[in-house]
């Protein structure tokens, strides 16, 4: 582990520092839907270069390499210059290219799959599509289809939803829109990475109808989709690492679903040589340990026959054939389109926004009316989550500016201090100025005093820095170290927000009760070789205290108050709850309680308890809404669009009731193995089967508007089903309706089945009075379940329920059909 995490600490070391390059626009993207034509295994071209390669050439193609010229890239894969290969770049994902130029930020994909409508996913795909290439990427390592097991899972934000057709809808759209503009696609993490916690290790235990009906249908749609690789998963999945997993590799994705493209390894997920290689393994990233020169050894050795290494090469060429990148026919890389890719990140913010909540009309404000704005989050803007998920934005807005412009009167209040306070010179013995110390590089700089606190307080100590988190100073208080490292990956997936000040310092921060009086401190830092900036600041019961102050002043004081909440989720950290961070929950308790018309908008990564919720006027759900974020959630809030959004996940009421509460087997896992003992039932379905209530259940959203539903009928087709219904627009103005249909078991397999599934869905814009009428297909497979026992799906017949709702609680029409062969 350690090892491991030297190693990605120097690759990231590598890519950290973000520079500011000029954006290139204009231009008309290239449609290349060509570049998707089927091909019948191998074609001539791939076959006569692998007769041509050596074995080391083959080699260097199944590994990564540092790259000479990187973009700051994830990966890297030199090609063979003399057979002109080109080489192969890798960008993240999943929210558009990352890389250290400047790329559009878009929202993150569960708020791209809140607005129910894959064509939107196909649009959000071709932008990240002709974004990669433009620059200079050749495969992107995104979509991630994991579904949202967990609500503590630090990746929630990263994925589309706890839903599989859902998901399946959104991952396919999304890779023919990356793929039609000619970047590589590669779906991930193949599979059960479900959890952050102990994700390099955990050995997922799971039954396989679950693993079928749930995890693997978005995989498979992805290669219905014809995605051109697939990442394989750190965990371990009933006892095989993901990544040498043959059932996983070859078992279902070749011969269940005759995937033709290549595997590549999550970032140093390989743990072996012959077992990856033959159980399907075609590429390892970011380095060779385990595919290069072992495997070399072990070809010649004999260990490893060398078919399997033309095997992967195979993979790995007939998708670069396929894009046209062997024989140059690929189109010239286009410019960006930065203007038109904004609009579409835009579009889809306002589509995704998801309004929870609406009482007293609330919502949507009134233009010129007295507003005050409150949370840092309302002044910095909140774009994307952390780790490999963070783009370097175009620009980002405050949302502060966004509603200054409609508002009449507004006022600001901060009310959580992210980033601390400057310490009283008169508390510390000797005086230092701890608001900006500034070391030359080398320079060795000890303090060793005494800091007076007035008064029994929590103190959380903020300490901002510019230096690498390794090399940050050493700040003991009565010899408790304020910051140490964090274990495992702590240091290098931080959030995005929370640990950078707004000037760029990185954020450490350490919160401890003191006593009243004199306390040692001693502070050690030495200047890196760019030097060292640090400061040392505090929040303590006073300064929040009056920080409360001035929110509930400004509340009180203004018509309406929008209260921005954050949750700063990363990849490598699960939460430990899902109650909002810090002191959040006291702030919005007093807000709501000084002013009821408040609005809390939550730039949240997944569910949230709200145990305040009660009190508010109305809370809009927005996540990481990108670098439009801002511009979306002020259109939003004054109503200029209708929140298009529904919960793509069931938002548990608190943390006892939720499907992996109670039972640490189930979650994070206990000795290293966790159970999905919940099943089938999960999601939606594990609250419909124990009867519990969610706070805010799967597919909820409100409208401005009003929608009534009528006239179901349901008829078996050649296919499956299809559903009939009409929907009016009963209110005043035009808005957006998301009509769910849900089916029922089958009473006639003896197999485990859900109360009711998501069967199909449709995103309607409807205008004021407009009716329309409604047909959805269920296809077989969502009317299937999987046979353990015969490895096979097998139909559902029989007599079905058939609902229509605006949730999968809020079910307003409901019929039967019989289903059958
Ligand atoms: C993440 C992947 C990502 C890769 C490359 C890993 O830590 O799990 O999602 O694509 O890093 O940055």
């Amino acid at each position: 582990m350690t090892d491991t995490v030297s190693r990605r600490s120097a690759l990231r070391l590598l890519g950290g520092a973000i520079t500011v390059a000029a954006t290139a626009t204009g231009g008309l993207t290239t449609p290349v839907h060509a570049l998707n034509r089927p091909e019948a295994g191998a074609g001539p071209r791939v076959e006569s270069l692998i007769g041509r390669l050596t074995l080391d050439e083959k080699i260097s193609l199944l590994h990564g390499a540092t790259d000479p010229n990187s973009l700051g890239q994830a990966g890297y894969v030199p090609g063979v210059p003399r057979l002109n290969v080109p080489p192969l770049r890798l960008a993240d994902g999943p929210a558009g290219v990352r890389v250290t130029r400047h790329a559009t930020a878009l929202p993150a994909p569960v708020l791209l799959a809140s607005a129910f409508d894959p064509e939107l996913a196909r649009r959000y795909g071709r932008v990240i599509g002709r974004e990669g290439r433009a620059l200079g990427q050749d495969v992107l390592l995104s979509p991630m289809v994991n579904l949202i097991r967990t609500p503590y899972a630090g990746r929630n934000f990263e994925t589309f939803s706890e839903d599989p057709l859902l998901a399946s809808d959104m991952v396919a759209a999304e890779i023919e829109g990356i793929q039609g503009e000619g970047l590589i696609a590669t779906v991930k993490h193949y599979a059960m990475n479900n959890q952050e916690q102990d994700r390099m290790s955990v050995d997922v235990r799971v039954d396989e109808q679950t693993m079928h009906e749930l995890e693997l249908r978005g995989f498979e749609a992805a290669v219905g989709a014809r995605t051109g690789a697939v990442m394989g998963a750190y965990n371990k999945v009933n006892g095989t690492f993901a990544c040498e997993n043959r059932t996983l590799l070859t078992d279902v994705l070749r011969e269940q679903w005759g995937f033709e493209g290549w595997v590549m390894t999550d970032w140093f997920a390989a743990h072996s040589t012959v077992a990856a290689i033959t159980a399907g393994l075609d590429m390892e990233m970011p380095d060779g340990t385990y595919l290069g020169t072992a495997l070399r050894s072990a070809v010649q050795n004999g260990t490893v026959p060398e078919r399997y290494v033309d095997r992967a090469v195979r993979r790995i060429l007939t998708v670069m054939d396929r894009f046209g990148l062997l024989d140059g026919s690929a189109p010239p890389r286009p410019d960006r389109d930065a203007p038109a890719s904004a609009a579409v990140a835009r579009e889809i913010a306002e589509a995704g926004a998801t309004l929870l909540r609406n009482e007293r009309r609330t919502l949507p404000l009134a233009r010129g009316g007295s507003l005050a704005v409150i949370g840092p989050t309302g002044a910095l803007p909140f774009v994307s989550g952390g780790g490999s998920a963070h783009v370097v934005p175009d620009h980002a807005d405050s949302p502060l500016d966004a509603l200054k412009s409609r508002a009449g009167k507004l006022t600001y209040a901060l009310g959580e201090d992210l980033y601390g306070k400057a310490i009283p010179a008169s508390a510390l013995d000797p005086a230092f100025d701890s608001e900006g110390q500034q070391l030359a590089a080398g320079q060795v700089w000890t303090y060793d005093g005494t800091l007076t606190v007035p008064e029994d307080d929590e103190w959380t100590f903020v300490l901002h820095f510019s230096s690498a988190p390794t090399a940050r100073p050493k700040v003991l208080l009565d010899g408790t170290e304020l910051f140490p490292q964090a274990p495992g990956y702590g240091e290098f997936f931080t959030g995005g927000l929370v640990s950078a000040a707004p000037d760029g310092l990185s954020v450490r921060r350490g919160t401890l009760t003191l006593a009243k009086g004199a306390h040692t401190l001693r502070i050690t830092a030495q200047g890196g070789a760019g030097g060292l900036t640090f400061r040392l600041r505090r929040s303590t019961g006073a300064t929040r205290a009056q920080d409360v102050a001035e929110a509930v002043a400004a509340a009180r004081a203004a018509r309406d108050v929008v209260l921005f909440a954050y949750e700063d989720a990363t990849e490598g950290l699960d939460r430990t709850t899902i109650a909002l961070p810090g002191h959040q929950t006291r702030l919005i308790e007093a807000v709501t309680a000084a002013n009821p018309r408040t609005t809390v908008v939550l730039n949240t990564s997944s569910s949230t308890s709200m145990p305040w919720l009660g009190r508010t006027g109305a809370v809009l759900q927005m996540y990481y809404p990108g670098q439009e974020g801002a511009a979306a959630t002020a259109a939003v809030l004054y109503g200029e669009c209708d929140p298009g959004g529904r919960l793509t996940q069931s938002f548990p009421a608190d943390d006892d009731h939720h499907p992996v509460a109670g039972d640490p087997r189930r979650y994070p896992g206990v000795d290293g193995t966790e159970e999905y003992s919940e099943g089938i039932h999960a999601g939606y379905r594990w609250y419909d089967a124990e009867g519990v209530r969610p706070l805010f259940p799967f597919g909820h959203g409100l409208s401005y508007t009003s929608f009534s539903y009528a006239d179901l009928r349901a008829r078996r087709t050649r296919h499956g089903i299809e559903v009939t219904f009409t929907v009016r627009n009963t209110g005043r103005r035009e808005g957006i309706a998301v009509p769910q249909v849900y089916v029922g078991p089958s009473p006639r397999l003896r197999l485990e089945q859900a109360v009711r599934v998501l069967a199909g869905y449709r995103r309607l814009a409807l205008r004021a009075g407009e009716r329309r009428r409604v047909t959805v297909d269920v296809t077989a497979r969502t009317l299937s379940c999987w046979d353990p026992a015969r490895h096979t799906w097998v139909l559902g017949t029989g007599r079905r329920t058939v609902w229509v709702g605006t949730s999968s609680r809020e079910l307003r029409l409901r019929t039967n059909v019989e289903v059958g062969r």
